[in-house]
């Protein structure tokens, strides 16, 4: 009977950390200024280790006290409150969440458009020898155990995509994302890694936002991401962290090191053969979505989005490719579980990796950086995204 109880209060703590997790992460999805997201943050962080230490004391040892006497579930459950055998029945449907996000995060698997996948790691804090850590905040996270974030993976991926055009195969895109200029991971580290980035071959550089957490870091600029340089441009928008600060600065200091501002906005290219059309979206923090039907259906679709959350209005706007980053892949991914934060409203189904549902390919880096500098299984990442084209479109 003990064990009986004691599994049933277990399964009650993880559903009701699980609908905490579940609640905030869709929190942080809506454009919500950080200050009151800190504050949400609190609560969430208070309540996930009060609720379990409440019911195993009260139920456990006190009312009607399980750990204590031998008492079946069903009797301890008839003699609960109602109001509280709503709440637990509401847990109980959280664990239920929580074992599907479980294995669906276990099922997972690339999409059949991605046809070639390598990587490899640098650790920054081996090659400067010393970690790269400044004067910003919660420089503590930097120790603990297992945590990659003074480390990069470079990935090529290549993506096989039916409507892009045969004269476009071969296209390499850099794909840069979430850097959050903060000052605990310092600006050599940065300066390191975009040393490496600078001399990849790549076409183009798409960069898909939050550059800074800091009006003060846009000084970092000029020798990270602004000396880049690629042959076909290279195109940005900003996220929600830059939301935060002012950003006409920041665009400005961006478009100065010759990067074009794609916030809301679609840009024609036709430098390779028949057009393609990049988009920018920044919602739901900025602008609007890009109006792609105001060139002809028949283009290749490329859509730059700071949130993968704008996925189903890619869908019906019949994007070929969408890259985006912003949810740090979970920052935390744990064994079996998966990842844990995503600030999205689908909560961790998008943290990180490729999915598709037709018409549209949906990439979500793992960024770069973060606020907060924690990422145990969630390495910083930069791909370059290397387009095929499936023959099926094209003049040749
Ligand atoms: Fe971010």
């Amino acid at each position: 009977m003990l064990w009986l109880n004691l599994s049933w209060l277990m399964i009650l703590s993880v559903g009701n950390a699980e609908l905490l997790v579940t609640l905030v992460n869709r929190l942080h999805a809506l454009p919500v200024h950080e200050k009151y997201l800190k504050e949400i943050r609190h609560v969430h962080d208070l309540l996930i280790p009060l609720f379990p230490s409440w019911v195993f004391v009260v139920i456990g040892f006190f009312s009607p006290g399980v750990f204590l006497h031998p008492i079946s579930p069903a009797d301890v459950w008839e003699g609960l409150p109602v109001a509280v055998q709503f709440y637990f029945g509401i847990c109980f449907a959280g664990f239920a969440g929580f074992v599907f996000s479980c294995a669906r995060h276990l099922l997972h698997r690339p999409p059949r458009q991605q046809t070639d996948f390598s990587s490899r790691i640098i650790d920054v804090e081996k090659a400067l020898g010393r970690p790269p850590l400044g004067e910003g905040p919660f420089q503590f996270m930097t120790k603990i155990p297992g945590n990659e974030c003074f480390t990069v993976e470079f990935n090529e991926r290549e993506f096989t995509l039916d409507r892009l055009p045969k004269e476009w195969d071969g296209l390499r895109i850099l794909h840069l994302t979430d850097l959050h200029f903060i000052g605990t991971v310092d600006l050599p580290f940065f300066e390191h890694v975009f040393e490496g980035v600078a001399k990849l071959d790549y076409d183009m550089i798409c960069f898909t936002g939050d550059l800074l957490d800091g009006d003060e870091f846009s000084e970092w600029i000029p020798s990270t991401i602004g000396r880049l340089e690629a042959p076909l441009g290279k195109f940005f928008i900003l996220g929600n962290h830059d939301w935060y600060l002012d950003t006409t600065p920041i665009r400005d200091k961006m478009t100065a090191s010759g990067w074009l501002d794609m916030a809301g906005r679609v840009q024609i290219l036709d430098t390779m053969g028949p057009p393609i059309a990049i988009g920018g979206d920044e919602r739901p923090w900025m602008g609007r979505h890009p109006n792609f039907d105001a060139s002809p259906r028949e283009l290749f679709r490329l859509l730059l989005s700071h949130t993968p959350d704008n996925f189903s209005w890619a869908r019906r706007a019949g994007v070929d490719l969408m890259l985006t980053g912003h949810n740090h892949g979970g920052q935390v991914v744990l064994p079996v579980v998966g990842p844990v934060f995503s600030p999205s409203i689908h909560g961790v189904r998008y943290a990180g990796g490729l999915f598709y549902s037709s018409p549209t390919l949906l990439y979500v880096s793992r960024g770069v950086g973060g606020r907060h500098p924690l990422r145990i299984n969630a390495r910083p990442e930069i791909s370059i995204v290397t387009l095929k084209s499936a023959g099926k479109t094209g003049t040749s």
